[in-house]
C-alpha cells in the first residue's frame, strides 16, 4: 500500500502514541514514542516542550536526522496480552521534513494536534516547528480493521462502552470468553472472599430452554399486572429472542456461604449489600474487558426477578444466586450512547 487509508488510516488516528525511527547520515538508527495527528495527508509530530536533553527544538537528534535524512518510518501498534487475535501492527514509511510556525498547514496541524491530546493547549507548540511526514509506503497487519473500532486506553474505553441488546451471529472465540471472565476476578470484594460465580451458556438448546422457563414466569407476572395478552404476547418474544440469539450468555451470581455471619440480621443485610456491590463491580470489568477486546456485552436484570426458575433451568450448584444474565457477542449495529449527567449535578466537594 502506497497511501494511508481505509482501516490502516483510522487505526492510526485512533492510537496515541507511535515509535518514530529515523537515521542520521551515517545510518545509525534512532526511535522514540512520538505523539501525532494525522490531517489525511501528512502526519504531524510537534517539536513540544515535554523534557527533552536540549531546549532548541532544532537540535534534537529526530530534527538532525531528518535534515540529514528524510526517510523515516513510523510504527503504531496494539498489544493486548492475551488476546493474541487481537493484535494489530501498521508501519508507515515516508519522507519527513521539518515545518516552521507561520505556515498555513503548521496552524492546521497544531489545531488537530491540540484538538487530540488536550495538554497540547496549554503548550506552544504553535511557535515551534513540526514534523510532517508524508507516507510512502504502508504495511498494515493483524486485527488493524477491527481494532481500528475500539479506543486503546482505559480513559477512552470507559466513555466508549455502551450497552448492546442485538447481536450479530457472529461466533465467540472460547479464549475471548475466558479472557473476558478472567477480568472479573481481579475486583475488589468484601474481606477478599471473591463472593462470585459464573455460569456460561453458549449451546443454543441451554439459552432456549433458560428463555422458555424465564418466560413462562414472566408471562405469569406481566398476566397479573393487567397487561393486555398481545402486549404480554409482544414483550415475551423480544426478551426471548434476545435471550437465544446472544451468541453466549454470562450469568453472574452471588454465593454468600463465605460471607462473614453476624448474629443480628442488620449487619447481615450489610455484608449482602457489600457482597451485591462488588459483584456489580466485577460485571464492569467484563464490561470494559469485552469492549476494549472488540466484543458487546449487555446487562438484563431478568434473573433477579426469577431466581429459582434460573438455578432450576441451568441446574446450578446449591448456593448460585443468578443476579442478572450478561448477553455477549458482536454488536449488530452500533447503538447510540446515552447521554450522561453533568458531573457537577452529581458530585459535592467539601469546599
Ligand atoms: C443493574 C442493572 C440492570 C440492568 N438491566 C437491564 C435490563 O434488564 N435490560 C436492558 O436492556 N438494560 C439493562 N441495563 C442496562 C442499562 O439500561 C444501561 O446501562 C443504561 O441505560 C445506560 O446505557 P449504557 O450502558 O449504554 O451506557 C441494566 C443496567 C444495570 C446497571
Amino acid at each position: 500500500m502506497t497511501q494511508l487509508a481505509g482501516s490502516a488510516a483510522a487505526f492510526v488516528a485512533a492510537r496515541d502514541v507511535g515509535m518514530l525511527a529515523t537515521a542520521n547520515a551515517a545510518g545509525m538508527p534512532s526511535v522514540v514514542p512520538v505523539c501525532y495527528a494525522w490531517d489525511g495527508t501528512d502526519l504531524w509530530i510537534a517539536l513540544d516542550a515535554k523534557p527533552k536533553q536540549v531546549s532548541d527544538p532544532l537540535r534534537l537528534r529526530r530534527v538532525r536526522d531528518i535534515q540529514a535524512r528524510p526517510q523515516v518510518a513510523l510504527a503504531v501498534h496494539d498489544y493486548l496480552a492475551g488476546a493474541w487475535a487481537q493484535l494489530a501492527h501498521v508501519l508507515i514509511r515516508g519522507e519527513a521534513h521539518i515545518v516552521m510556525p507561520g505556515a498555513e498547514s503548521h496552524t492546521a496541524a497544531v489545531e488537530l494536534l491540540r484538538a487530540k491530546y488536550p495538554e497540547y493547549r496549554a503548550m506552544p507548540i504553535d511557535a515551534r516547528p513540526a514534523i510532517a511526514i508524508r507516507p510512502a509506503h504502508v504495511t498494515a497487519w493483524g486485527a488493524v480493521a477491527e481494532r481500528a473500532m475500539r479506543p486503546a486506553t482505559l480513559e477512552a474505553v470507559i466513555p466508549g462502552r455502551r450497552s448492546v441488546r442485538r447481536f450479530s451471529d457472529r461466533e465467540v472465540a472460547r479464549d475471548q470468553v475466558e479472557r473476558i471472565l478472567d477480568a472479573a476476578r481481579w475486583f475488589p470484594s468484601p474481606h477478599g472472599c471473591q463472593l462470585w460465580r459464573f455460569a456460561v451458556l453458549t449451546r443454543p438448546e441451554t439459552k432456549a430452554h433458560l428463555a422458555q422457563a424465564m418466560g413462562v414466569e414472566w408471562q405469569a407476572t406481566l398476566a397479573q399486572d393487567g397487561e393486555s395478552p398481545a402486549v404480554v404476547a409482544q414483550r415475551m418474544e423480544v426478551s426471548r429472542e434476545r435471550i437465544r440469539s446472544a451468541p453466549v450468555l454470562i450469568v453472574p451470581c452471588l454465593y454468600l456461604a463465605d460471607l462473614d455471619p453476624y448474629p443480628d440480621s442488620e449487619r447481615q443485610a450489610a455484608e449482602t449489600t457489600m457482597a451485591v456491590q462488588s459483584l456489580g463491580a466485577a460485571i464492569q470489568n467484563m464490561l470494559l474487558s469485552a469492549y476494549q477486546a472488540g466484543l458487546d456485552m449487555g446487562w438484563m436484570c431478568a434473573p433477579l426477578f426469577c431466581q429459582t426458575v434460573v438455578q432450576a433451568a441451568l441446574d446450578l450448584p446449591v448456593g448460585w444466586l443468578p443476579q442478572a444474565l450478561l448477553p455477549l457477542g458482536y454488536a449488530a449495529a452500533d447503538p447510540k450512547h446515552r447521554p450522561r449527567r453533568p458531573l457537577d449535578e452529581l458530585v459535592r466537594w467539601d469546599d
